[in-house]
């Protein structure tokens, strides 16, 4: 594991990223030569929002070397899958999405094909693409995301298959131009990477050691966000409780968010995510305090059974993980708490899952994500005796989806004739207006298309359990 005062080395060098500058132009003159039209590059991303963001990120590289972006698989010139290791269906998508592009690859050979993200920092993965998917251009690592112009530059110039995916603990490539998906919702990314080595959990093996990103570099990022109208920003990390682990840096995560809480503006912070072992009284005052950090909070608590956290190496215990909780409703009557949760990890017993379902029945969260335990190559967990049959595991999920649906369903049938400033963000299927509350809660409601982007005040006229339905006011 790196010392802290390493950290700083994990910058990429201004030498590395002025070579992919260089690599960009390469590819641009490349591509003005081969395609009268810019070609098109169809980019996919799975798995959370660090991910999300790192497509941004790639987006925007390749719109630097000459790519249009398309939501169309049909019929483009690139595509890039930007993959997810966290469960095994997550991987199985891919490989599934991956063996159907072998006949696009087919009928048009001078379609790319690239893949990166975590399931490609993984050797078994690259190993089982060279094998079974040999058609693929490029496969990338997380810790080269930053040399993608480089690569794409001699696959394009000499059919070069690339697979690169060093081993590393991590690093930092700072001044990636971003294609935001959104123009008035933005993700900063404020650190990378995971130590906690969950036992379940594949992240600290794909992303490498954790690493934190200087605060005048995110706050910087940040104003100039709003100074463009973004009227939402989420902040991004694994364990975000633990930011700025460095000696010069001087901020921890609460004087980070009291920092961008006083920026001119008007707009809303969020965060994600939370690890119980380092959520501190300090960070829910603070939030408290900050008219605008937004009174949700994502607090995974994976287990209800004091055993079992201790065998996922959680690092608390259900008492302290709900004396947070006492505190946090205590500072903030109206937080909106969610949580993620693992049915049958590895030796958990049919008692100690309804632990979790009494834990649930306490915590009142408005949602709550809910996964079956997924073996994951080389983690702890793996390796454990694994009794519990999938049918079996099966029946528990569906016990505590139940518990939990009865009780969002009494706290969005509470919120029914109340008032909620809401930022409308999209068309629903069904032709409303859909916006979230500032507890993060979906609400629909009928309005015209032009009040997407803006906060709106809506009456809340019905529960639909997980989701309300109102009305402007
Ligand atoms: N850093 C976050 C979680 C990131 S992964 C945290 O510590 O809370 C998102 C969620 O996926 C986890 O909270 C966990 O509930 C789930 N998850 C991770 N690995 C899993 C596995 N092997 N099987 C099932 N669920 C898993
Ligand atoms: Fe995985 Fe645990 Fe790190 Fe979250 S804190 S990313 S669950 S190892
Ligand atoms: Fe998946 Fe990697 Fe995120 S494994 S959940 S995309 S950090």
């Amino acid at each position: 594991m790196s010392a802290v005062s390493d950290i700083k080395s994990v910058a990429v060098p201004a030498q590395e990223m002025q070579k992919q500058k260089e690599y960009t132009q390469l590819v641009r003159a490349i591509v003005e030569q081969r395609f009268t039209d810019a070609p098109k590059a169809f980019v996919h991303t799975y798995g959370c929002q660090g991910n999300v963001s790192d497509g941004e990120r790639l987006k925007g590289m390749l719109e630097e070397m000459g790519y249009l972006m398309t939501d169309e698989l049909e019929g483009a010139d690139l595509v890039l899958y930007n993959t997810c290791a966290i469960r095994e269906h997550a991987e199985d998508r891919v490989f599934g999405n991956v063996g159907a592009l072998k006949a696009m690859k087919n009928a048009n050979r001078e379609m790319k094909i690239l893949l990166c993200g975590c399931m490609m920092q993984q050797e078994w993965v690259v190993e089982k693409i060279k094998k079974s998917y040999p058609f693929v251009d490029i496969v990338f690592g997380t810790h080269v995301i930053h040399r993608l112009p480089e690569f794409l530059y001699y696959n394009l110039r000499g059919g070069k298959k690339i697979r690169e995916y060093p081993e590393c603990d991590g690093v930092i490539a700072e001044e990636l131009p971003v294609h935001r998906d959104s123009d008035f919702k933005a993700w900063i990314p404020i650190m990378y990477g995971c130590n906690n080595f969950c036992a379940y959990c594949i992240v600290p093996y794909v992303r490498g050691r954790e690493r934190s990103r200087d605060p005048k570099v995110i706050i910087d990022e940040a104003k100039q966000l709003i100074s463009q109208g973004y009227k939402e920003i989420t902040l991004l990390g694994q364990n975000v409780n633990s930011y700025g682990k460095h000696p010069d840096y001087g901020m921890n995560f609460a004087a980070l968010l009291r920092e961008l809480n006083s920026i001119e503006g008007d707009f809303i912070i969020r965060f994600m995510t939370s690890h119980p072992k380092d959520c501190t009284f300090e960070l829910l005052d603070t939030m408290a305090e900050c008219k605008k950090v937004a009174k949700h909070l994502h607090l995974p608590f994976q287990s209800g059974s004091n055993r079992v956290l201790g065998e996922m190496n959680r690092r608390y215990t259900r008492e302290k993980y709900l004396e947070l909780l006492n505190y946090a409703y205590k500072v903030m009557p109206e937080l909106s708490v969610t949580s993620d949760v693992i049915v049958g990890f590895p030796g958990e017993t049919y008692e100690e899952f309804k632990e979790t379902v009494t834990l649930v029945e306490e915590a009142k969260f408005t949602s709550m994500y809910t996964f079956i335990f997924s073996s994951r190559e080389g983690t702890k967990a793996s390796k454990m005796p694994d009794p519990v049959s999938r049918e079996e595991k099966g029946r528990w999920f569906r016990e505590l989806l139940d518990a939990q649906e009865k009780i969002a369903a009494k706290r969005t049938a509470s919120m029914v004739g109340k008032t909620y400033r809401v930022l409308c963000e999209s068309v629903s299927k069904n032709g409303f207006i859909e916006g979230r509350t500032e507890g993060n809660i979906i609400i629909e409601f009928p309005a015209d298309k032009s009040v997407i982007g803006s906060f709106r005040e809506v009456t809340v006229t019905e529960s639909l359990t997980w989701i309300l339905r109102g009305e402007l006011n």
